[in-house]
């Protein structure tokens, strides 16, 4: 007998559900990671495979993981226990819940340190920093920010507590609202960066650059990285979008919210990639400019075009919101499952975590200065240390191995009853062809990628 309802509470209709998933989705992966990584692998292919990486691997496991959530109504550890025992199998299952959950706080630990870069950028905006900068003076700006740990220090502390306050309340109180202002009002300052964009003289060199191949371009560990950002950006591979699965009402229909959602989020990052390259073009930036590409592009355009002083605030405050109702997700499995194992109350659960991932936070501050150092990944020179390793070994590799597992319990080890019930899309072919991607396109993709990264084919 599945439960009909969370301990935790639920999401009160089917679209807050799609607006705290979409919430989670987009984020700092969309407008700050995906053009940064685009650009450094090279544009249009790397875009052309992370678009096939959504839609052939992230929609399916997307509606695995909500699917599964649905069914267990826990946090992802206890929910995969549960399920294991219900369909039989080894109770090792629920390593994927503790997996995700190791995975969530290293990535809250850096992903708090960048939105705490956008506070920063909020408050520049603001104080009119940005008034006539160019490619030269933006970099004097970011750099200056990079190179001060105290100040980094102080906005990441700012976001852990905005991030802590809001867990601590549930999930639900505030962030369906906020979602609901949120999505729009970025969706039209991400339009008007175009429209800024169309204008600059070399609109045309950043589309081709982000839509027209050249597999040239494009490394082994590039596709590895595309691949990663699929699951990054669409949240999947740890377990948020399995809690968040897991207080969606019993009747609400799972293939639809996911395409929207995947939708939402996909059309987010490109609109961010179509406003930022032709000013990376326009003002002689380099696109493999690495994490700071946003932070150096943008401000030139909203230092140039009138309004910028309202837009560019504006702006920066909503990607920090972006940020904030992605970081929430991150952290929800661990406190759901602290309440549930360890009898916490839920402010305390809430207080606990963020402690902990404002500590690891300190090592990603520190990597952009005095700890920084260089390697070698996919061809790239990566020059931020702990923070680079953090992203890679998360997004490169936690969460396709977190998602590829995920499918092939979906896939193999549910009966082909219960994952039938719980989608509700019936027997048709929609049915089959999710089951077809979900038994081998998305876990055979996943390992051919890494093994074609490893050289072995
Ligand atoms: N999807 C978020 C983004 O694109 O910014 C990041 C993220 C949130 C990744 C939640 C993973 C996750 F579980």
């Amino acid at each position: 007998m599945t439960a009909t309802t969370s301990i935790h509470g639920m999401w009160s209709t089917r679209f807050a559900f799609i607006l705290a998933a979409t919430g989670s989705a987009v984020g700092l992966g969309n407008i700050w990671k995906f053009p940064y990584i685009a650009g450094e692998n090279g544009g249009g292919a790397f875009v052309l495979v992370y678009i096939l990486c959504v839609s052939a691997i992230g929609i399916p496991i997307m509606m695995a993981e909500i699917l599964i959530g649905r069914r267990g109504r826990q946090s992802p550890i206890n929910t995969m226990r549960t399920l294991a025992h219900e369909e039989s199998r080894h109770g090792f299952w629920q390593m994927i819940g503790w997996g995700g959950m190791i995975a969530g706080f290293l990535i809250i630990s850096y992903y708090s340190v960048i939105a705490g870069w956008a506070i920063a950028y909020a408050f520049r905006a603001l104080g009119g920093a940005f008034t006539s900068l160019n490619g030269e003076t933006a970099g004097d700006l970011f750099g200056a920010l990079l190179g001060d740990p105290e100040r980094l220090l102080a906005w990441h502390t700012i976001f852990m507590v905005m991030t802590t306050i809001v867990i601590s309340r549930g999930v639900r109180s505030g962030l369906e609202q906020a979602v609901r202002v949120l999505m729009p009002a970025l969706f039209v300052l991400l339009l008007l960066l175009v429209g800024y964009a169309l204008t600059s003289g070399k609109f045309m060199a950043g589309l081709e650059f982000l839509f027209l191949p050249d597999f040239g371009a494009l490394s082994a560990g590039g596709v590895v990285t595309a691949m990663g950002h699929a699951f990054f950006t669409l949240s999947l591979g740890m377990g948020a979008i399995m809690m968040y699965g897991s207080y969606l009402p019993a009747d609400a229909s799972i293939a639809r919210s996911t395409l929207i959602i995947a939708l939402m989020d996909t059309m987010v990052a490109l609109l961010a990639g179509m406003a930022i390259f032709p000013i990376v073009f326009a003002n002689g930036l380099e696109p493999g400019a690495g994490p700071g590409l946003v932070f150096l592009t943008l401000p030139i355009a909203f230092g140039n075009m009138p309004g910028g002083l309202l837009f560019g605030t504006l702006f920066f405050v909503l990607l920090v919101f972006a940020a904030w109702t992605s970081a929430i997700s991150l952290i929800e499995p661990a406190v759901a499952w602290l309440v549930e194992n360890q009898g916490l109350q839920r402010v305390r659960a809430s207080v606990y975590v963020g402690i902990v991932a404002w500590l690891l936070g300190i090592v990603t501050i520190m990597s952009f200065s005095h700890w920084a150092f260089s390697f070698d990944f996919a061809g790239e020179e990566k020059k931020n240390g702990v923070f680079d390793l953090l992203d890679i070994l998360t997004a490169n590799f936690m969460l396709p191995l977190g998602g590829m597992a995920m499918a092939l319990f979906a896939g193999w080890f549910m009966a082909r009853a219960s994952t039938r019930d719980e989608l509700a899309i019936g027997e048709g072919s929609a049915y089959r062809l999710w089951r077809v991607l979900i038994r081998y396109v998305a876990p055979l993709a996943v390992a051919l990628v890494f093994l074609n990264a490893i050289g072995l084919i």
